[in-house]
């Protein structure tokens, strides 16, 4: 029997139209997704938390809390990436303790974390907290493909996410990139060195999704992620019921309640239309596109590129830093091409066709990288480039979290004027701007209430 993971809260919406799923929406689905019979419903974490505060104005701990209550019987999961949290810097110990244990506190079962670099050393504090806190804990690798990323390479790292004590691994292939006949190959290996549950988490983008889970299911994967119709495909997860219904009465049948998914889908099918007709849903999103396969580019990060070169008035050139892409990831030590480092290739291969001289420019983040202030790189980086960009400054080559002090009690003390709980100075260390116009809005709301009510007294 595989099991199946529910992303369309998460991921789906993510993945379609820019993560605008309001709490209400996201409560109306769990209540039913509860009695489907799913091993987990992903409900929080990746783009969800700073959505909620910076577009709906609301409060993503509150979503949470809201989505616990009528869960009772599933596993809520959540998704973040190791040290970064889910901001996009390299957070002290003590802020990774207190976010994992306020998720937990707050409602989350399984946390699921990753490293863009597949630096394992940016997961162990992730994993230590959850476990501490009583939660369990996932480790998600990122899948790409180059010279190095090889089966090896992959059976090796999951090596050592069991012996960090992880509870299950994923291979999150976040552009849908793996192919049949590769998932067969890689489950194939990982289930004869490893004994935690396998997951495998892809994307319709390329159009060779649902292939690759059949070949995966065959080759023993215990659990693949999947999305309700019509939040599924393009550039989100397969089909939740096209999958129960492909596998029922097999010996991997889910066993999915199928009368509850039913009564999900005009729910969905509600939301989907309200996003198509406020544009937010691109119908291009729903089409597959092959091209990824060639250049690895995940769907974000093709719009973010097409969005700098016609700013510039270049979209001449976008073939050209198409072809860009790969020689910069070369250049950097083939990093896969997930959040931060999708957007940092992405835009470094940008600069390198409009300037005309490849590394004349470069982002802060792209030196930051190559001091080694985001960890190990999968192969070593070219070091002439690296020499034309950072000159023979020193690299660090311990866990980057290693030089950084504990802050969350300072970060509380900063905010004691906006803060009033823990999980608002959370909110406010990763999103700080976000945070402090949501913050102040939401309580100068609850004080006019009260005002109010006394008023009447
Ligand atoms: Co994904």
């Amino acid at each position: 029997m595989v099991r199946i993971v529910e992303t369309s809260v998460r991921d789906g919406h993510q993945s379609l139209f820019a993560t605008r799923m309001t709490t209400k929406e996201v409560v109306d689905l769990c209540k039913i997704y509860d009695d489907a019979g799913y091993y987990a419903i992903e409900v929080w974490g990746g783009a969800t938390f700073d959505a909620a505060m910076r577009f709906l104005n609301e409060d993503p701990w509150e979503r949470l809390r809201e989505v616990r209550k009528v869960c009772k019987k599933s596993k809520l999961q959540m998704l973040f990436r190791g040290q970064n949290i889910l901001g996009y810097r390299h957070y002290s110990d003590d802020v990774v303790d207190m976010f994992c244990k306020k998720s937990i506190e707050n409602g989350i079962d399984i946390i699921r974390v990753f490293d863009a670099l597949n630096d394992i050393r940016n997961l162990r504090q992730a994993v230590e907290s959850t476990k501490k806190y009583g939660g369990e804990c996932q480790i998600a690798l990122s899948y790409t493909t180059s010279p190095v990323h090889t089966i090896d390479y992959y059976v090796s790292l999951a090596k050592e996410v069991e012996s960090l004590g992880a509870d299950s691994l994923c291979i999150k292939d976040m552009a849908g990139v793996l192919l049949p006949e590769d998932a067969t190959k890689l489950v194939t290996a990982l289930k004869k060195e490893i004994s935690i549950p396998i997951e495998l988490h892809s994307h319709c983008t390329a159009g060779v999704c649902e292939m690759t889970y059949m070949a995966a299911i065959k080759a023993g994967v215990d659990i693949v992620d999947t999305s309700l119709s019509p939040l599924s495909n393009g550039t989100a997860q397969p089909s939740t019921q096209a999958l129960a219904d492909a596998l029922k009465g097999t010996e991997y049948d889910p066993k999915l309640n199928m009368d509850v998914l039913h009564k999900a889908e005009p729910i969905m099918t509600q939301i989907v239309n309200k996003y198509v007709k406020n544009g937010l849903l691109n119908p291009k999103s729903l089409q597959i596109n092959p091209n990824i396969l060639t250049y690895q580019v995940p769907g974000g990060m093709l719009s973010n590129m097409i969005k700098q070169l016609t700013d510039q008035g270049a979209m001449d050139k976008y073939e050209e830093v198409l072809r860009e892409i790969p020689k910069v990831r070369k250049d950097l030590g083939y990093p896969p091409l997930v959040t931060p480092m999708s957007q940092m290739v992405g835009t470094q291969a940008v600069l390198n066709v409009l300037n005309g001289e490849r590394y004349k420019m470069c982002a802060k983040e792209i030196k930051d990288y190559l001091h080694g202030r985001y960890g190990k790189s999968p192969a070593e980086v070219d070091p002439d480039i690296r020499k034309k960009i950072i000159g023979d400054d020193e690299i660090i080559t311990c866990r980057p979290a290693d030089l950084l002090e504990p802050e969350f009690e300072k970060l509380k003390e900063q905010y004691k004027d906006i803060a009033r709980s823990d999980e608002d100075v959370l909110s406010l260390a990763l999103f700080e701007n976000v945070a402090v116009d949501f913050l102040k809005k939401k309580y100068a709301a609850d004080s006019v209430e009260t005002d109010e009510f006394e008023m009447f007294i």
